[in-house]
Parts: structure tokens; C-alpha cells; sequence
């Protein structure tokens, strides 16, 4: 079970690499996917990412269950790749609460924090590969802005689609 309201947690790698690699380590599907990286070095490579221009560093997040054990990751950006964008970077829930609505219920709140800071826009990368989280974001009501790539994920290469949502301005 998923706490009904839901709680972007910021994640620190002194105390948080540990359960983040855990995450990756039961989302092994997606790390397949994505990288073929070990979870340890997704979970460091977690951390370290952040958008070439933008501000301040990104919100590393976590949702955790009612038992306390992080389910979701993910990583906002604010002032990326516009100054008035924020760009969810990754949004990563573990196989077992996948197709509950936790991950509309955590876009929600994502598009709350973007916002309240600023943003317009709310934009993100989808892997070509990726069909079955690329119908979930159109289902939320993303649209397709351009396609890049080839671009490196570790061990993997992948086209990009950089879908993009319009906010409402301040929440
Ligand atoms: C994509 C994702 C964030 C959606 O969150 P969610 O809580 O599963 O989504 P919801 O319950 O709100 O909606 C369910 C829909 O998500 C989509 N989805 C994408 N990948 C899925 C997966 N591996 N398992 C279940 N549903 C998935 C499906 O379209 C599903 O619709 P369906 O029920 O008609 O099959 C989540 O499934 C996930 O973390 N997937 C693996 C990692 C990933 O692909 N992240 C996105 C990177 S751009």
C-alpha cells in the first residue's frame, strides 16, 4: 500500500544511495531498458546527473510506502532547458506498485512544485523503446515536442522523445 498523500521526499546521496540502488535493484526491468547499468552505478549516476544550464541543483526525490521503504524515484529540474521550464528528468517506480495510479498521483504533485516555482512547462525524455511509459504520459496529457539521438545511456543507445506539458503558471 502507497500512503494516499503523496510525499516528494528529497533524497541525499551521504544517506540515500543505499535505498536508491535498491530501487534500481527491483526496477532491474528498466535498468535493462535503460542503461544495462549495475544499480550501483545508476544509483551513483542518479545523483551526479543534472542538466547542463538551469538553477540551483535538481530535486532528487523519493516516495516512500507506509512502511517507510522508498517505492518511486525521480529528479526535477527547474529553469531547464528554458529558463521558465522545469524538466522531470526521471520518474522510476519499483515493479510492484506500478498501474496503481502512483504515478499520477506523484505527477501530480510535480506539477504543483513546478508551479509554485515558476514554470510553464513541464518537460521530460521518453526512450523510443519505452512504448508502455510514452502511452502513460500522453494519457496525462503530454505531447510530443522533438526527437533526438541516438544519445548514450551507459551501455545503450537510445532516440529520445522530449515530450512537453503546458502548466497552468502559479499554483
Ligand atoms: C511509467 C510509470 C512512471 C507510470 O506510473 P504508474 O503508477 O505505473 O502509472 P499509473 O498506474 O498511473 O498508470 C498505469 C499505466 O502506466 C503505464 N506503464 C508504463 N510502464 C509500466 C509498467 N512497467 N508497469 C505498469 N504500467 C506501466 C501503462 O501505460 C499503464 O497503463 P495500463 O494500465 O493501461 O497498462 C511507471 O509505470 C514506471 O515507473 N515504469 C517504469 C519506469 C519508466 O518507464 N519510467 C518512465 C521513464 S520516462
Amino acid at each position: 500500500m502507497v500512503a494516499a498523500s503523496i510525499v516528494l521526499a528529497p533524497l541525499h546521496p551521504e544517506s540515500d544511495l543505499r535505498a536508491v540502488e535498491a530501487v534500481y535493484r527491483r526496477a532491474s526491468d528498466y535498468l535493462a531498458l535503460e542503461s544495462g547499468l549495475t544499480p550501483d552505478a545508476a544509483a551513483r549516476a542518479f545523483f551526479e546527473e543534472r542538466p547542463p544550464t538551469g538553477d540551483d541543483a535538481p530535486l532528487k526525490f523519493g516516495v516512500a510506502d507506509d512502511t517507510g521503504g522508498l517505492v518511486a524515484i525521480g529528479d526535477l529540474a527547474f529553469g531547464y532547458p528554458e529558463p521558465t521550464d522545469a524538466c522531470l528528468g526521471l520518474l522510476l517506480l519499483v515493479p510492484t506498485v506500478r498501474g496503481e495510479g502512483l504515478g499520477q498521483a506523484i505527477l501530480g504533485e510535480v506539477k504543483r512544485l513546478a508551479s509554485a516555482r515558476g514554470a510553464l512547462r513541464l518537460l521530460l525524455g521518453v526512450l523510443d523503446a519505452n512504448e508502455r511509459a510514452r502511452a502513460f504520459w500522453e494519457r496525462q496529457g503530454f505531447k510530443l515536442n522533438r526527437t533526438s539521438g541516438p544519445h548514450a545511456f551507459g551501455k545503450r543507445h537510445h532516440l529520445v522523445h522530449r515530450l512537453e506539458l503546458p502548466l497552468g503558471g502559479n499554483a
